[in-house]
């Protein structure tokens, strides 16, 4: 075990990476830009095509960043025994809910099947997906040690979550990454590795630790989100302005930390991690009340959003059916091009269930993403005869004062207007 700290410390090492999207292909990029060989593996044919083309998906990483890791060694492949080349292999597959909002455990179970058939002495198997705590001792340890290979002397496991921020453009290796193996052999060997690939690592006593850390972040998130939430409807009913008590608690220099209202939580973590940690304590006969009373709350804000505009078109003389409403920004959040399980799409379709005439403009989504919800895509210039623009994610590129002048009244859900310091009369906030 000596030796693999050192081999991971030292030598010029291949990293194997399951699954290139958001999370794995910065990994592997990050790996080659920092002098070691990666091997990425993909089921998705097309997607690989497109990345051996030097095109790349993820915000994060750059064409030119795609291109130049492809010329200094980044394999990318839909073959999975190439994975057999590798030292580490670091499973980067989704972990979504199924339709009863359970852990789907089907592509780290896949994942885990390419492991067996690929795992070779002295490697490390990290799983990256986020997940329940117990996953890397239940999926993981059995399909390292299948082939006979025994643990901590000929194989090693590990969980390490991924913290990326899509669409920050943070520099990967400076995010600190909490490192937990199965064991305590694991975890040192594990933390060699990955100080290679970041400039802190925290280790932590086992995976389960480092499992259950990234569900407490994203819970954090999502609870602080449910908070502030039901605060901003308290603003609402006592006549008081939400963004503005939030930007006065924010100067307290200690014990606060701005969570800010919306018309609801999407992207592919805050929405979903938490039900990993409520499915695991169910399990265990425990009561997650804040997770559920956070989603509980979470889930409403669309709908508490379709209202508020209703009641604004209301106040003008005017219904729902058939008036033209402009939803601005339909991405989870603002400055990317990912629309999954954005909230913006349900404020929508619920505008549209009720007869509203749904345009929407996005230049990072696209009119394509935008038709294919049924919206009339807006392809830049703003259209006529909208009674009601509602801003749901704000993208830097809009032009706020603009969008102000041109319709005669804006609802803003993400205090685009004053959080910017920009003032307009027809500016509605949530
Ligand atoms: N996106 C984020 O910001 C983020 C942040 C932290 C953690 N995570 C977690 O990281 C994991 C991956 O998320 P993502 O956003 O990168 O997902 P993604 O959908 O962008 O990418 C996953 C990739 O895995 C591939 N894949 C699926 N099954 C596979 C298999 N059996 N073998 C090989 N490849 C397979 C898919 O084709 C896809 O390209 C999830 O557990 C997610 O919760 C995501």
């Amino acid at each position: 075990m000596p030796d693999r700290i050192s081999f991971f410390e030292h030598e010029t090492w291949t990293a194997g990476v399951i699954g290139l999207g958001y999370v794995g292909l910065p990994l592997a990029v990050n790996a080659v830009q920092r002098g070691l060989r990666a091997v990425g593996f993909d089921v998705d044919k097309a997607a690989v095509a497109r990345l051996r083309g030097g095109r790349s998906p993820v915000e994060d990483v750059s064409d030119e960043a795609l291109q130049e890791a492809l010329g200094a060694g980044l394999e990318v492949t839909t073959d999975e025994s190439r994975l057999a080349e590798a030292d580490a292999l670091f499973i980067c597959v989704p972990s979504p809910l199924n339709r009863h909002r359970e852990p789907d455990m089907r592509f780290i179970e896949a994942a885990a099947d390419t492991v067996r058939r690929v795992v070779r002495p002295g490697m490390l198997v990290s799983l990256e997906s986020t997940t329940y705590p117990g996953t890397t001792e239940d999926l993981l340890v059995p399909a390292a040690t299948a082939s006979g290979l025994l643990l901590d002397d000929e194989v090693f496991v590990c969980f390490s979550s991924e913290r990326v921020d899509p669409g920050r453009n943070r520099e990967l290796g400076s995010i600190p990454k909490v490192v937990g193996g199965v064991t305590p052999a694991s975890t040192r060997v594990a933390a060699a590795a990955y100080g290679r690939l970041v400039e802190r690592v925290h280790a932590v006593s086992s995976a389960r630790a480092a499992e259950m850390s990234k569900l407490l972040e994203n819970t954090y998130r999502a609870v602080n989100i449910g908070l502030v939430n039901e605060m901003a409807q308290l603003a609402h009913e006592l006549d008081i302005d939400i963004w503005e008590v939030i930007a006065a608690a924010a100067t307290k220099p200690f014990g606060f930390q701005p969570f800010y209202p919306g018309p609801g939580v999407g992207g592919h973590c805050i929405p979903l991690d938490p039900n990993y940690l409520a499915w695991r304590a169910r399990e265990a006969g425990f009561a997650t009340r804040f997770i559920d009373l956070a989603e509980q709350v979470n889930t409403r804000m669309p709908a508490y959003t379709a209202d508020r505009i209703t009641e604004l078109l209301n106040q003008r003389g005017l219904p729902v059916f058939g008036t033209r409403i402009l939803g601005v920004g339909l991405a989870f959040k603002p400055d990317v091009a990912d629309d999954r399980e954005s909230p913006a799409v349900d404020v929508l379709e619920l505008l549209a269930g009720r007869g509203a005439e749904v345009l929407a403009w996005d230049p990072l989504v696209g009119p394509g993403r935008i038709a294919s919800y049924g919206f009339t895509p807006v392809d830049g210039g703003m259209p006529k005869g909208v009674a009601l623009a509602v801003i749901l994610t704000d993208h830097e590129l809009f032009d706020y004062p603009a969008i102000a002048a041109a319709v005669p009244v804006v609802f803003d859900t993400r205090g685009a207007y004053s959080r910017r310091g920009l003032a307009a009369d027809n500016v509605v906030t949530l």
